[in-house]
């Protein structure tokens, strides 16, 4: 029997896509450099259903790459090598809240953001959020564990994830945690399978931590002429508040946003670096002193402050519509991180980096600079084929990766290791500690079904 025809018993016909128009919408993510070449697409509607799926991929030695809202950034959700898509998307419910415990069960094919809406309804919240989480679903999130703008404050996916129900590549349907918050019996299988992005198993359903609702937030951005003075900017608000995002985008960051139309300069004099800083309305007056601080103090040119919250969001606008307003430029995403003592030596050595290797490069700077992440996109000029320019890029990662290893930093803070990052793996990750990677892997998935080749080769 066909592989597609043995599919088509366990999802029937309409749940089993071969159009080559559906291979490439659903065999893909965000980054562009990857073949798209799956052999077919199929949208389980239950966890049983993926329970069949890997003991036919083990059966026919087929390879298996789950697909969430597919807007990762490093290729792990990509395939490209005659895998079987396994798309969420028909896994989408939200389905128990327990007002006692604070917990929502949801399948892995909620989308983010109606997670994040559902929990506002219920008089509480979801405080992990990023730009694409319009799109992205809980179980890639969890699968990556996803960062995003409010780090500084709420943690990473990682710290809601209170239980996590998963198919691992032998086939069976394992629970972790069910939603405790106390359980000392051992090894916590649910922190293996948060961040390893769909190599040991996949994820089904999530029980998910709502925090109490927050409260009214203001938005300052900041103008900053030299990059140095970002972290004493950030250290000098800490000193008085507690901030709820502390981001930083460049002028080029800014000027490709303005390109789209949708916003406006936040004030009329361009600076070479702006400062997003987010914080509780109630903590306006300490907000105000650490103003005028970094004023005096010449690390801050000008600002503006949000008065409402269409205000507060066009602020954010012009630092969440950075990724997509780039990605005509097909750029080189680096997304590096440091402790964030560390920032200041950091910025300065990958600053004469780009300025020795990047010349002729426009690089655009952004990042979540209180969580210690900085992205740095290098963008493609017009004349350079994709092939050549991934290629040049990657010849400089060695210099930049032993700046990030020599500063005991991480080559990927938030977007996964995928495709993108795999061979330099090593570089954040020691010997030992990728061969015991391994030996997990092959304890969870004997086969080598789950999503092979991403985040270790094969
Ligand atoms: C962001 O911070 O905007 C996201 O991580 C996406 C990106 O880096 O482009
Ligand atoms: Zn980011």
């Amino acid at each position: 029997m066909k592989n597609t025809d043995a599919l088509k018993e366990i999802f029937s016909s309409s749940r089993v896509k071969t159009d080559h128009a559906d291979l490439m919408h659903w065999g893909t993510d965000w980054t562009r450099s990857f073949d798209i070449a799956p052999q077919a697409v199929v949208f389980p509607e239950c966890a049983d259903e993926i329970v069949a799926l890997v003991k036919l991929a083990r059966d026919r030695a087929l390879e298996l790459v789950p697909s969430g809202g597919r807007t990762g950034l490093s290729g792990g959700a990509v395939a490209s090598n005659n895998e079987i898509v396994v798309s969420f998307d028909r896994m989408n419910q939200i389905k128990e809240f327990n007002s006692t415990d604070r917990i929502v069960r949801c399948e892995a094919g909620v989308i983010t953001k109606n997670l994040q809406e559902y929990a506002l309804d219920k008089g509480l919240f979801y405080p992990v959020d990023f730009a694409s989480s319009g799109s992205s679903q809980i179980g890639g999130n969890v699968a990556t564990n996803a960062g995003g703008i409010k780090v500084i404050r709420y943690g990473l996916t990682r710290d809601w994830v209170a239980g996590l129900t998963v198919v691992t590549g032998t086939g069976d349907i394992i629970r972790c945690n069910r939603g405790l918050v106390k359980n000392a019996t051992g090894y916590d299988l649910r922190h293996l399978f948060i961040g390893s992005e769909g190599t040991l198993g996949f994820i089904v359903e999530v029980e998910i931590r709502l925090a109490p609702g927050p409260k009214p937030q203001r938005v300052l951005v900041l103008g900053v002429n030299r990059l140095d003075d970002i972290l004493n900017i950030l250290e000098c608000f800490q000193q008085r508040i507690v901030l709820t995002a502390f981001e930083f985008f460049s002028e080029l960051a800014l000027q490709k946003v303005l390109k789209g139309g949708d916003v406006q300069r936040p004030f009329p004099e361009p600076c070479a670096f702006y400062a997003l800083v987010e914080f509780d309305v109630d903590a306006d007056e300490e907000a105000a002193i650490a103003f005028e601080e970094a004023l005096d103090q010449d690390w801050v040119t000008t600002g503006v402050i949000s008065q409402s919250d269409a205000q507060a969001s066009a602020l954010w606008s012009l630092r969440e519509n950075i990724s997509e307003s780039i990605a005509a430029d097909t750029p080189y995403k680096n997304d590096l991180s440091v402790r964030i003592s560390e920032v200041p030596g950091f910025l300065s050595d990958v600053d004469r980096i780009v300025n020795e290797h990047y010349p002729e490069f426009d690089v655009c700077w952004y990042g979540h600079i209180g969580d210690g992440n900085l992205h740095l996109n290098i963008l493609k000029p017009e004349s350079l084929s994709i092939d050549a320019f991934f290629e040049r890029c990657h010849q400089i990662n060695p210099e930049l990766f032993n700046l990030i290893e020599q500063r005991g930093g991480s080559i990927s803070a938030e977007h996964g290791v995928g495709l993108l990052k795999r061979d330099f793996l090593p570089f954040s990750r020691g010997d030992a500690e990728v061969g015991l990677m391994r030996e997990l892997k092959s304890v969870f998935d004997p086969s080598g079904v789950m999503n092979p080749g991403k985040l270790l080769s094969v």
